[in-house]
């Protein structure tokens, strides 16, 4: 007892906290002077509830347990022990010479089995190995946390990096082209709004939101001359402004490290029917469900755009039509909605414009809620 008190007063100072639980007190007596001897912190139990209360009242890091107990046996304790506190170690110490006991300990999750009358050399190993095995666990656990948070960081600021060299590059076309000016954002809020009600995944909507920043960001390697002219353009000049869609895949690839995003850039002028460009892929989708059909575009087997250049192809549009161009002035609203209206299951995916027809026509009458989706009310 008085050994105890004295060890209990140092426990701060102690190699590790054991609790020794034994309904024989000669057993926990012989085993804890052992223990204090090596530099050990002990408490008792003499069944298993006290053991369960005292574990749950202090940190220990090792239990060595008794299997044969009244009320409740070792092998309950060591289940609750391993379930509720997996950081403890558990060393079974017991009378049953049991081969298939010993391996259900084992399985259990008790670190060792040492069988009476007790070995206090072997004990003594035992104890050491456990807690030394312990350690490496609990380093482990604790670097894997760490690693995980690192990995966290560098990946949002990886995000950052991108989503602030996306901007660079939307700022710096429409710094180029004046008639651009405002279109990218006015798209983005649209595509948006319409893409949250057609009911997408937060992760694709943010890449519909991306993309829609920097769609047209391949006309900076289109020639100003020919972005400005106020007249009708030749053929070739048609071409050469028609292959922004490629330029924009390719000025972002190096920096978009998602397919879909680059998809939606290359195909935002695709057409419903299949005869947009670059590629005049097809859009019909049999399942009908407004979702993006599972293939890439890429694939050999079904040459589609997907929903987000669809939605893009939509709203780009509505915004190029609404917008005053050096060649021709803005459509009125309900001009371009009717364009819209016309172009159903043509030019454009029918689901689509009547989502956004919907919602900027909400927007329209209700101008608290406006979006861009309401441009030029
Ligand atoms: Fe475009």
């Amino acid at each position: 007892m008085r050994l105890l008190c004295t060890q209990a007063m140092n426990k701060g100072n102690a190699k590790a906290n054991i609790l020794i639980v034994d309904d024989e007190s000669s057993v926990r007596g012989i085993i804890s002077r052992k223990l204090i001897q090596e530099g050990y912190y002990c408490d008792e139990a003499s069944d298993g509830d006290i053991a369960l209360k005292k574990v749950s009242d202090r940190d220990f890091d090792l239990v060595l347990l008794d299997i044969s107990m009244p009320l409740k046996s070792g092998t309950e304790v060591l289940q609750e022990v391993a379930s509720r506190y997996p950081d403890i170690a558990v060393i079974m110490v017991t009378a049953i010479s049991n081969v298939e006991t010993a391996i259900q300990s084992m399985k259990l999750g008790a670190y060792d089995y040492i069988i009476k009358p007790i070995d206090l050399n072997m004990l003594r190993l035992s104890v050491n190995r456990a807690l030394e095995k312990r350690r490496l666990v609990l380093e482990n656990k604790d670097y894997q946390l760490h690693l995980e948070k690192k990995v966290q960081e560098q990946t949002e600021k990886i995000r950052e990096s991108f989503f602030n060299s996306i901007m660079s590059l939307a700022i710096a076309l429409e710094a180029k082209d004046e008639y651009t000016r405002g279109h990218s954002e006015r798209v983005t809020s649209s595509a948006v709004v319409v893409a949250r009600e057609l009911g997408l995944s937060d992760e694709m909507i943010e890449k519909i939101r991306l993309a829609s920043l920097v769609h047209d960001i391949g006309k900076i390697g289109v020639e100003e001359s020919i972005l400005r002219k106020p007249g009708k353009l030749t053929e070739d000049e048609y071409r050469h402004v028609m292959a922004h869609c490629e330029i924009g895949e390719r000025i972002l690839h190096p920096i978009v490290d998602d397919e879909e995003i680059l998809e939606m850039v290359r195909h935002h002028h695709e057409r419903y029917d299949g005869t947009g460009y670059p590629d005049g892929l097809a859009a019909a989708d049999p399942n009908a469900d407004g979702m993006p059909p599972s293939e890439p575009a890429s694939s050999p087997v079904m040459k589609r755009f997907s929903l987000g250049a669809r939605l893009l192809a939509v709203i780009d549009a509505y915004d190029a039509m609404t917008s005053n161009r050096p060649y021709r002035k803005a459509l009125d609203i309900e001009t371009a909605r009717s364009e819209l209206e016309k172009g159903k299951g043509q030019q454009f995916d029918p689901k689509i414009v009547e989502v956004f027809l919907r919602v900027s026509n909400e927007a329209l009458a209700s101008p608290g809620k406006q979006s861009h989706a309401s441009k030029g009310a």
